[in-house]
């Protein structure tokens, strides 16, 4: 089987300077983690990453019993951080949604999603904010996030809010044949 290379960067952001959460436009507000939400993550999850380069990566986030199992696995880590795990409603539901983990100081942020309807609206930044913020709300003074670097509006996102890279690393995909569709496999 082909196999196929992702680079993705480690990004980093020192939070000693306190976070600010731009305010919403009317009708959108903030849903902080409650047990009762895992599966309004993971809906969120699906839709935004549905056509990502991501979901080829981690196929979980392709399907929605990845979805489903990626955010319970999230909410079962030992290192899960509720003050930096948000959603982000509007009228009609949610839009958006960040999940935080929480290991010596450092803040891992998990999955930036914002529905295809509502992106360049500034949601993206104010769930990294929001996340940031519950970060330091708990002492974590540094934050963290592994991104695909083909995936530029992630990036662009992540550098103007003041994530520098400092590592690389590749990580790889086995690519099903053309020549084996259809040989039962
Ligand atoms: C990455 C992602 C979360 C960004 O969400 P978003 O809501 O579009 O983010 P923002 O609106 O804050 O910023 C996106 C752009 O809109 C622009 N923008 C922000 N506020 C704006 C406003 N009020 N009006 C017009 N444009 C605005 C920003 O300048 C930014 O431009 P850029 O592409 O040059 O950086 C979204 O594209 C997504 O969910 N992608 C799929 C999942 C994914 O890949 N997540 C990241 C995994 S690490």
């Amino acid at each position: 089987m082909p196999t196929e290379y992702f680079k993705r960067h480690h990004m980093r952001l020192d939070l000693a300077s306190p976070v600010a959460v731009p305010p919403l436009p009317p009708g959108f507000h903030w849903l902080a983690w409650h047990e009762s939400l895992v599966d309004a993550h993971a809906d969120v999850l699906r839709q935004a990453f549905q056509d990502a380069a991501d979901a080829r990566l981690f196929p979980n986030l392709g399907c929605e019993s990845g979805c489903r199992m990626l955010a319970r696995a999230i909410r079962d880590c030992a290192t899960f951080c509720p003050q930096a795990t948000w959603l982000l409603a509007g009228p009609a539901g949610a839009v958006g949604c960040v999940q935080g983990l929480l290991e010596a100081g450092e803040g891992g942020v998990q999955n930036v999603a914002v529905l295809p309807e509502h992106r360049g609206r500034g949601f993206g930044a104010a769930l990294l904010l929001q996340s940031l913020a519950g970060f330091q709300a708990v002492g974590a003074t540094v934050a963290e996030l592994e991104v695909t670097a083909a995936n530029g509006s992630a990036v662009a996102l992540y550098r103007r809010l003041g994530f520098r890279p400092y590592k690389a690393v590749y990580r790889s995909v086995d690519v099903p044949d053309r020549s084996m569709v259809g040989h039962g496999i």
